[in-house]
């Protein structure tokens, strides 16, 4: 889980300044995605000669390094492919030699970007190592650019001079696991590779002419067989499989929604051109004559939307071969199903909604965001006035959802925690059991799951490994899977047979704050769908979709408690080691996801406890040292919860209690015993912790930045996981 950032030009003049500027600009914007060092590789003065500039911790680091070294930023390029990237350590610990761009040897003949990991490597290691290969890392993706290397030379040796991508095809036969990878080569001037599996890529265009979008080449091998490679180890992955489209197990897999409404605010609006499987004259003007034009190649649609709002996702196993202008697609495997069109989308993201602002923090930005993100969520698919939902993404699937033997929740994180806020609403209103599987557990066990199963796949990227490899475990068992996704074009968004985009908007802080918010609506909303047909339902979903209405405004309400919480914070909280919070029935998901934002981000030890499970064990811990925060809102468990919490004061506990506007049970207890509250609006049952939620973002937020942490970046996290 790391960013990989290309930009190649052609005949568009650009100084070496330039260049650097755009790599490393794109790079800071995929920081999120990891920060413990970063690196580009660009050219040099002579011909076929390769920069390389590395630094261990941020691209400001990087920055500084380059401007040490000095190079020559006068020189102009009309034709250019320079590569960067900004790592989270996976093989080897972030140091100079583990940095990348890795090259295959002290000339640059091969300099690769990496993002995933490639489980075979410590075998291709040992076979370069035997081959006379000398390595200076730890990492995995060395190997891939000393394999690139080998393959050539070999080839060559042979009589056989390769094209950038059928050597790129023989490299990719050899490694397993995940990539998504740039190579550049002193042998191949001005051209770049762009690959992936199972990590995402993607490509913007950007020309002032007109582009001829003609057809760029989707080439399928001519069969399955596997070349003998020279370097007599050969094996065909068998990592993450069926992922680009098409279809699997037999059923046809469907786009999602394109619209949410009148208003739609996906990113994506509409295709403008398709690539299709024919001759590859893609980027020429309509004249025919080459068209001036830039690629800006990224792991992540922000990065690029600066420059351009036209992108290709590649999919996996395509090798994307760029030279003179042009984007070529081939397909480093033959697959049924496989699509063969790669459309060039335009991007509806504003470069504004993944900006600052105001704001110090992009966590602090995007707690403040979630009146607006989770009103976008219902936009245009609730109508308030006839109580009913519309979910286009869903709407053909809902017979046979509601078929269902049970449904299963798959997801990680905080993800996992909209899975169980939602769960108990989800089985009151759907009458369908749920499991809710953290993901890596969900296949360590090798869970049964059948074709009559629906598996729903919650992830605010879309591209966690865990979760995509539990999405393509079930697609192999036949099961319909359903994605709740807020990046739109990510694995899981393409991969799920249907599904619901949250449109929360780009998050970039990588605590996960109005993800959740809109997960937790997406998922109540398919809920109320899956019970439209109900007449027993009919009061309970008109409460609740009443209740979602008025759900924006009381989150502004609970932004209000700001300063309080930012006092508590200094005088209370900020030097205690430890924390509980207390939680019980649809207040247990609160309790683990404020316990997760508050560990990731202040670093500092919670825990989320069952109210219930309190007496079994938890209480030995509670004195009147021990900080607790119970949450005390009104529901059918509020006397349980009340018991609870007599518990904790009796052992002299001093507790914060989340509860709701002027509530007489615990105004009165506050004039007996020492403990604070923090007031909330009351709301449904199964809607209250959307607000109960956001003082525990703000606390964790609040914390963390009184201890002077970077609060974007955590220490050894990294917003995309895209390693298992
Ligand atoms: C916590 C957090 C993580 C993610 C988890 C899943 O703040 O961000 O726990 O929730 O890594 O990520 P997604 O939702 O992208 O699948």
């Amino acid at each position: 889980m790391c960013g990989i950032f290309g930009y190649c030009n052609f005949l568009v003049e650009r100084s070496r300044g330039e260049i650097i500027d755009t790599l490393v600009e794109g790079l800071q914007r995929l920081e999120y995605r990891g920060y413990d060092s970063t690196g580009i590789a660009i050219d040099g003065d002579q011909v076929d000669s390769t920069l390389v500039y590395k630094q261990i911790g941020k691209v400001s680091a990087l920055k500084e390094e380059i401007a040490e070294q000095n190079p020559n930023r006068e020189v102009t390029f009309a034709s250019h492919c320079g590569i960067a990237h900004t790592r989270w350590a996976t093989h080897g610990e972030p140091k100079q030699s583990n940095c990348h761009p890795q090259i295959s040897d002290p000339h640059c003949d091969f300099v690769i970007v990496h993002n995933g990991i490639i489980t075979n490597f410590r075998e291709l290691k040992t076979l370069l190592l035997n081959k006379g290969y000398k390595f200076e890392s730890d990492t995995d993706t060395e190997c891939i650019a000393k394999l690139f290397k080998h393959l050539y030379d070999t080839n060559l040796q042979n009589g056989h001079e390769l094209d950038f991508h059928e050597l790129t095809k023989l490299v990719l036969l050899e490694l397993e696991g995940s990539y998504g990878l740039l190579c550049r080569s002193s042998h191949y001037p001005d051209e770049v590779i762009a690959t992936r599996k199972g990590s995402p890529l993607l490509i913007g265009v950007k020309s002032d002419k007109k582009l001829k979008v003609d057809f760029v080449d989707v080439e399928f091998p001519d069969d399955d067989s596997k070349p003998e490679t020279p370097l007599g180890y050969n094996k065909v992955n068998g990592g993450l499989k069926n992922l680009n489209g098409g279809t699997v197990n037999g059923r046809k897999m469907r786009p999602y929604e394109q619209n949410g409404g009148q208003n739609n605010l996906l990113p994506i609006a509409a295709n403008e051109f398709n690539l299709r499987h024919s001759q590859s004259r893609a980027f020429l003007s309509e004249d025919g004559t080459p068209n001036p034009v830039e690629f800006f190649l990224s792991s992540d649609a922000s990065s690029v939307v600066k420059h351009t709002k036209k992108v290709l996702f590649l999919e996996d196993n395509d090798i994307a071969h760029i030279y003179d202008g042009e984007i070529h697609i081939h397909r480093s495997r033959r697959e049924v199903g496989a699509s063969m069109t790669r459309s060039i989308q335009t991007l509806e993201m504003e470069l504004a909604q993944i900006m600052k602002g105001p704001y110090t923090h992009f966590m602090q930005k995007e707690i403040f965001e979630q009146p607006e993100s989770t009103f976008n969520t219902m936009r245009g698919r609730t109508d308030f006035e006839n109580n009913s939902i519309m979910l286009g993404g869903l709407k053909a699937w809902l017979p046979a959802i509601r078929r269902a033997r049970r449904l299963i929740m798959v997801a990680c994180g905080t993800s996992y925690h909209s899975c169980l806020a939602t769960r108990s609403i989800f089985e009151e209103l759907s009458e369908i059991p749920v499991c809710v599987e953290l993901a890596s557990d969900f296949l360590d066990r090798l869970s049964p799951v059948f074709r009559d199963d629906i598996c729903v796949f919650v992830s605010q990227s879309g591209e966690t490994a865990d979760t995509m490899l539990a999405l393509t475990y079930c697609l192999e068992r036949g099961a319909l899977t359903v994605g709740i996704v807020n990046s739109v074009g990510s694995s899981i968004s393409r991969v799920t047979h249907c599904g619901v985009h949250i449109n929360a908007g780009p998050e970039i802080g990588v605590a996960s704050t109005k993800a959740y918010t809109s997960q937790y609506i997406a998922l109540v909303m398919f809920a109320l769908s899956l019970s439209d047909d109900r007449v027993s339902k009919l009061e309970r979903r008109k409460e609740i979709i009443q209740g979602l209405k008025l759900i924006p405004e009381q989150i502004k309400e609970v932004l209000q408690l700001e300063d309080k919480i930012k006092y508590l914070c200094e005088n209370d909280l900020k030097d205690q080691k430890s924390l509980l919070l207390l939680g019980r029935g649809y207040q247990f998901a609160s309790a683990l996801e404020g316990a997760l934002k508050i560990k990731e981000i202040s670093y500092m030890h919670s825990e989320g406890v069952l109210a219930g499970e309190l007496k079994h064990g938890v209480l030995a811990l509670v004195d009147e040292n021990l900080p607790i925060i119970a949450f005390g809102t009104r529901d059918s468990l509020f006397p349980k919860v009340v018991s609870s919490i007599e518990q904790v004061t009796a052992r002299k506990g001093h507790p914060i209690i989340i509860c709701n506007k002027n509530d007489e049970v615990w105004e009165n207890k506050a004039k007996s015993i020492n403990m604070q509250t923090l007031e909330v609006p009351q709301t449904v049952d199964c809607l209250q912790g959307l607000l109960n939620i956001i003082p525990l973002q703000l606390i964790s937020y609040w914390l963390a930045v009184n201890k002077g942490i970077d609060v974007d970046f955590p220490r050894n996290l990294a917003k995309s996981v895209t390693v298992e």
